[in-house]
């Protein structure tokens, strides 16, 4: 299975998307990391409705949006409306987690679920099969810029075993504090697709995206 690389524009520079946009291109990315927030379930805003929906006339690339919102549902519909191909929600929040999976499908997008790094993964076992993605958090929700949280190695790991030992479809995603000496790692533990905030718009981003691709090339065997 091939690993990816998903910049977290909430990293990006405002006055930079065109640009940005342009070396996402031209660098083959496989999806776009959105995080929409609401000053509630974490204590910072970030983009609106509208501005998925312009940024979405920039790009074919799948807009792999993080809900990090109290009320999942409600957004979903005018998300699918501006562009989102792939909608994330938190298990923390989600009430009816069923239901909520269930809602976003009928969307004919990817679904998936997210856990923030003191969450157990016990509590998505009912939905592995119903899911496209797990979204291990390897730091607090909220803000670009964190440390890594270890602890969600050890989620990786367990994750992944479930997943072999299950034949599950969905693919683990890593979000949060990624670095340059930290992706081997996260990869080797199972993580496919890699969420990446500030390590790669510090400085030159085209550059950055090399850098990481060329750690990704030297992992052998990825399976
Ligand atoms: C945090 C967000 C992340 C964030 C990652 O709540 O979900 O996507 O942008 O940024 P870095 O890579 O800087 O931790
Ligand atoms: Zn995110």
């Amino acid at each position: 299975m091939e690993v990816i690389i998903s910049p977290s524009l909430l990293s990006a520079n405002v006055c930079n998307y065109g640009e940005d946009f342009k070396v996402f291109n031209e660098k083959n990315i496989k999806a776009i990391h959105i995080d929409i927030m609401d000053g509630h379930y974490v204590p910072n805003l970030s983009f609106g409705l509208d501005q998925v929906a312009a940024l979405r006339k920039l790009t074919d690339i799948e807009f792999d949006v993080h809900l990090m919102v109290t009320d999942p549902d409600k957004f979903v519909e005018p998300l699918v409306e501006a562009g989102a191909n792939s909608i994330t929600i938190h298990a923390e929040v989600a009430t009816h987690m069923y239901k909520s999976i269930h809602y976003l499908k009928s969307f004919g997008i990817k679904a998936g679920v997210a856990v923030n790094p003191a969450t157990p993964i016990s509590c998505l076992e009912h939905i592995y099969p119903l899911v496209n993605r797990v979204l291990i958090m390897s730091v607090e929700p909220g803000f670009g810029g964190q440390s890594f949280i270890p602890i969600a190695l050890d989620k990786i790991k367990e994750l992944n075993e479930i997943k072999k030992k299950g034949n599950f479809d969905f693919t683990i995603q890593v979000d949060g504090g990624i670095t340059l000496d930290n992706i081997k790692e996260v990869i080797d533990c199972g993580a496919r697709d890699i969420v990446i905030g500030s390590s790669l718009f510090k400085q030159d981003l085209s550059q950055n995206i090399d850098l990481f691709e060329n750690v990704i090339s030297e992992i052998k065997n990825i399976p």
